[in-house]
This record gives structure tokens, sequence and C-alpha cells, in this order.
């Protein structure tokens, strides 16, 4: 198969397009042909400082397209099906193994391409928002990067469970712009305001109950400052590659909480299989919306990741084998 692979960590100057030997089909797994790479924000970390489990190296956790071979003891899928998959690298290759557990069936007529863009992002906004962030309805929620994929994602379940208001940061205003529509109330230009002093104006300085921080760092020390009473911060990634220096100081007067969230832990289990294959039908059924920015070859993966790094992606940047 051809892959986008690396030897090394580094920036994106590390991808080579390469023949490799195709992968091995699990009694109880799947191999599907790649007809959409949904190129997700731990891919660029993977790919600056993650493990090499295998060398060379084909990174990337997520991507949709047909079932090619199937393990004898898999019954629930078949050959020729439409499925969109996870797992935790080989994505960005022609060819991609994995275990039934980590395919989801794409329903009929469903594009594959959105598809491909469903089960980690739409996944995760989810679990922090109402698993770790215990949302209720006529709650602030505060997503942190809403334009990426995750926040994309948590602003419109938040807005669709009847948050009272959706805040989000971006690093631009043009940025922000592009994400009315999909249920933000308002938005913060965190390169310019200041996110505390922002939200507390925006809500009669009470502070938001939920808040999705996927960025980390200087972010989470102003997403904890940010909350209200009793609020609840879901600390679900690293985006902003600062290490994770924050003072809790303020938590316990105010009853407040700090969940970190991990979808990997939790997506082998019935809940969570059963959970993205519902945010898979709402969004083919219309109900979410995915944002795809846009997409690149295979062959141009480090275009792809230089891309995304450049900050201009607003939602997915898909690779096309
Ligand atoms: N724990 C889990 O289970 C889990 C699951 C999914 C994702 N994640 C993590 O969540 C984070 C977001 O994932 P995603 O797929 O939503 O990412 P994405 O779509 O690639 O978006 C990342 C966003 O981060 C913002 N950002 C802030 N500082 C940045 C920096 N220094 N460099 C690049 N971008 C920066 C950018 O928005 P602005 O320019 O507007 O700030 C960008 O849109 C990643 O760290 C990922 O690993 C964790």
């Amino acid at each position: 198969m051809k892959a986008a692979v690396y030897y090394e960590n580094g920036g994106p100057d590390v991808f080579r397009y390469e023949d490799v030997a195709d992968p091995d089909c699990h009694a109880k797994g799947v191999v599907i042909r790649v007809e959409a790479v949904s190129i997700e924000g731990g891919d660029t970390l993977n790919r600056l400082r993650g493990a090499l489990v295998t060398k060379p190296h084909v990174v990337g956790y997520q991507a949709a397209g047909e079932i090619v071979q199937i393990g004898e003891a898999v019954t629930n899928l078949k050959v020729g099906q439409k499925v969109v998959t996870t797992g935790a690298f080989g994505s960005h290759a022609t060819l991609r193994a994995v275990a039934a557990r980590s395919a989801w069936p794409i329903p009929e007529g469903m594009d594959v391409r959105v598809a491909a863009c469903v089960p980690i992002p739409f996944g995760t906004a989810h679990e922090c928002l109402f698993e770790f962030g215990r949302l209720q309805k006529g709650e602030v929620v505060l997503v942190q990067a809403g334009a990426s994929g995750v926040g994309i994602a948590a602003i419109q379940l938040a807005a669709r469970a009847g948050a009272a208001m959706v805040l989000a940061t971006a690093s631009s205003d043009e940025r922000l712009e592009k994400l009315k529509g999909l249920g933000l109330t308002h938005g913060i230009n965190y390169d310019r305001d200041d996110v505390v002093t922002e939200v507390m104006r925006l809500t009669d300085n009470k502070g938001a109950d939920v808040i999705v921080d996927p960025v980390g760092g200087a972010i989470l020390q102003s997403s904890i400052l940010s909350l209200a009473y009793r609020g609840r911060v879901s600390m679900v990634g690293q985006a902003g590659r600062e290490p994770m220096k924050v003072d809790v100081s303020t938590m316990m007067g105010g009853n407040r909480s700090l969940s970190g969230v991990f979808l990997g832990a939790e997506i082998g289990t019935d809940r969570v299989y059963n959970l993205i294959q519902g945010l898979i039908g709402d969004v083919a059924k219309g109900e979410l919306k995915v944002v795809i920015d846009r997409a690149f070859k295979l062959s141009e993966a480090a275009e792809a990741h230089r891309y995304i790094e450049s900050r201009q992606a607003v939602g997915r940047v898909l690779l096309v084998p």
C-alpha cells in the first residue's frame, strides 16, 4: 500500500510518501480501503513527539472507507460495507486494519468524507460536556479553541442541549465569524482579549458552568479562572503545545472541578461505541454538522499538516488517497 510515513518525530517535513507492506487482518478485525482521512489534532502532536510504534511509522487516528477484508470472527460487518474507523495509528495510508470494535457502519447515502470526521471530535465533545461536564439545560458553556474539530462539535452539542449561552474562543475574529450559525452566542478572540475578563463580562460575573478545554497551558489557567460556582472544566488536550502549569487555588472555595477526559480509555465500551454510532446518525440526518475546511491528497500529508499548524483551518482537513 501507499502511506504517508515518517522515520523520526518532527515538523511536517518528516513525512515521506512511500510503499509499505499491506496491513494484516486480525481474526476480530477488518481492513478498509481508505477513502478519506480526517486529520485529528492528536495526529499533528503525535508526529511532533509521539512514539513511533511502527517503523516507518504511519500516524493517524481516524479514517473512513470500504471494507475489503474481514476477520473470521467478525459477524456484524461485511466486505463492501462503508465504515468509519479509529485506532491508535495507521490512518494516513491507502489501507488500514482495525478491530471490528473500532469500525462504525456509515448510514446509507451518507458522504464518506463527512462520516470520516465524526467519531473522535463528536464523541470527545460529548464526553466533555455530558459524561464529565454534567451539562444541564440553561447552563453557560465555554468552548476553548472553538474552531477546532472538538470545538465545533462541542458548540453544536451544547446549543442542542439547551445551554443558556455558548461562548467560544479562537485566535482571530475571522475564525470566530465562521462559528456563527453553529450555535455560538459570543466569540472571544483570545489572541487579543483576556478570556477571563470577557467571560465574566458576558455572564454578569457569574462565569461559565461547563468549560471544554482542548488547548491546555496558559489557556487552561484561563478556563479555571472563568468557572462559575460549582463549574466544571473538562481538560481534553494540549493543542497549545505548552507545559501544563496551573494554579488550582480558586477551585476549592467555589466547589469547582477539573476533569481530565480521554476518549480512548472508554471508546471500546458499549456505551461509547453506541454513543458514536448515534452521533454519526445525527450528522447523517443533518441534526449536527461536520465542517470540512479543505482536502489534500494523501501524498500531500506534509502540506496538510503544515496548513493545520498555521492555524488557518476551521474544522477538519482531510487527506484523500
Ligand atoms: N483526550 C482526548 O480524548 C482527545 C480527543 C480528541 C482530541 N484531543 C486533543 O484535543 C486537541 C484538539 O484536537 P482537535 O482534533 O480538535 O484539533 P484541531 O482541529 O487540529 O484544532 C486545534 C486548534 O487548537 C488551536 N490552537 C491553540 N494553540 C495552538 C497551537 N500552538 N498550535 C496549533 N493550534 C493551536 C487552534 O485554534 P486557534 O488558532 O483558533 O486557537 C486549532 O484550531 C488536541 O490536543 C488533541 O490531541 C484529545
